[in-house]
């Protein structure tokens, strides 16, 4: 019998206990009056009322095309725009505005360096270095150039409990590496990975680095130079911003010489009858009307963030975490995957013995819990852990010691009923 480890104690809350009443969506109950315990926010955040409000001013007062119009609302809106562009470029540290470029999301954002940089940079017998713990953005796209060009695609090993073996990084990273594309933070295992150190090692063998930061942006402090990287893709959605936007940073040098990745208005210096001239950054890399009321929303998204302070929200979702393991390993059956929490972001995948990730999913839904099932676009990982599925909890600033006791309590209970004893139970009020 259980089970929970009753010994550990609820964290002190480190942000104001006030903030999550920025969160309209957050103060609702669901199924037969259940508090709402949203634990999904590496698949998508929630968004303060703030962010929304922006976005409601700006198609009210000031909305137009951007860079097109000589009228009064077109000039309002395009402020707005490259405010936003400004407030990214503070927030990751980049040396100059036009280094960011807003796109569709972290994956169109890769897609565009896969695209534009590699097919323009990788030969047959290349090699693109990758990472077993890539979410499906940052693999695929990678598998879709090596196609075209004949380069090869090799990946930095993982040790036991999930991190990067970069003791084992020479084995793999060489002189025919072009480029190192790695996620910062794991969507399924939370490991943090220590990019400084990758970067340094990969620019000491010839190679560019593309950070994936989804799921590390929102939730910590980010300088590009000084980790040094060369591009790095966000997703506006994750880290409290309107859905449709995402940012790729690139180092200028590296973002001028690549060939734009989409054709259309805006991008172009001039246009003939028989071809064109592209203009300068960003402009070259944002064909078509761009995402301006996302982009607007997502910088007043930073401005919430930075108001509140990252490394006060990384500090308060390491607290949880720290709680949340401690209090889900007492559970009998129950493993969580990746490392230990000091090397761990908000974010807790597990596997119990019975039932089926989705069934928990299902089960702790019903408790008013929400998490993520399944392989969390991941699945080369989940393979090479041996599994099919598993439930991911995810943490950010909104959420409280309490919804972990409530997960953990409900997951307890789903537990106890799969057990043998649970089961038998459950078939006698199956009959009766
Ligand atoms: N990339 C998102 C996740 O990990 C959707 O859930």
């Amino acid at each position: 019998m259980p089970t929970l480890d009753t010994t550990a104690l609820p964290p002190e809350s480190l942000l104001s206990e006030t903030l999550r009443d920025d969160f309209p969506i957050l103060q609702q109950t669901i199924h037969d009056n259940k508090r709402l315990v949203f634990l999904d926010s590496a698949a998508s955040s929630q968004r303060p009322r703030q962010v929304i409000q922006r976005v409601q001013d700006l198609y009210e007062r000031d909305y137009a095309n951007v860079h097109r119009g000589i009228h009064v609302l077109s000039e309002r809106s395009t402020d707005a725009y490259e405010l936003a562009r400004q407030k990214v470029q503070h927030f990751l540290g980049a040396k100059q505005d036009h280094e960011i470029v807003f796109t569709a999301g972290t994956t169109a954002s890769i897609n565009a360096v896969a695209r534009s940089w590699g097919d323009a940079n990788l030969s047959a017998g290349d090699q693109i270095l990758l990472t077993p713990m890539e979410h499906h953005s940052n693999l695929v796209p990678w598998f879709q150039l090596a196609d075209r060009t004949g380069a090869l695609i090799r990946h930095i090993p993982l040790t036991d409990d999930g991190r990067l073996d970069l003791d084992r990084l020479e084995e793999v990273l060489g002189e025919r590496t072009k480029i190192v594309a790695v996620t910062q933070i794991s969507n399924t295992l939370g490991t943090i990975n220590p990019i400084e150190e990758i970067t340094q090692r990969a620019h000491a063998a010839g190679a560019v680095v593309l950070v994936d930061a989804a799921q590390s942006a929102p939730h910590l402090a980010i300088d590009v130079q000084k980790l040094g990287v060369d591009f790095l893709a966000l997703s506006g959605h994750k880290m409290c911003g309107p859905t449709g936007v995402g940012v790729l940073y690139g180092r200028e040098e590296l973002l001028d010489a690549m060939p734009p990745f989409q054709g259309g208005g805006s991008m172009i210096n001039q246009v003939r009858l028989d071809g064109f001239t592209p203009t300068g950054l960003p402009a070259k890399f944002e064909a078509g009307t761009p995402p301006i009321a996302q982009a607007v929303g997502l910088g007043a998204a930073i401005d919430y963030l930075t108001a509140i302070g990252l490394d006060k929200i990384a500090r308060h979702e390491h607290a949880l975490v720290q709680y949340a393991y401690e209090k889900l390993q007492g559970i009998e059956g129950l493993t969580i995957l990746g490392p230990s929490p000091e090397h761990r972001a908000g974010v807790v995948s597990f596997v119990l013995t019975e039932p089926h990730a989705h069934d928990i999913a299902q089960l702790l839904d019903l408790d008013g819990i929400a998490v993520r099932a399944g392989h969390h676009c991941t699945q080369p990982l989940h393979t090479l852990l041996g599994i099919a599925a598993s439930t991911r909890a995810s943490f950010y600033l909104y959420n409280r010691p309490a919804e972990v006791d409530a997960l953990a309590d409900s997951l307890g209970q789903v537990a106890a009923l799969f057990r043998p004893s649970g089961r038998k139970r459950r078939r006698k009020e199956a009959k009766s």
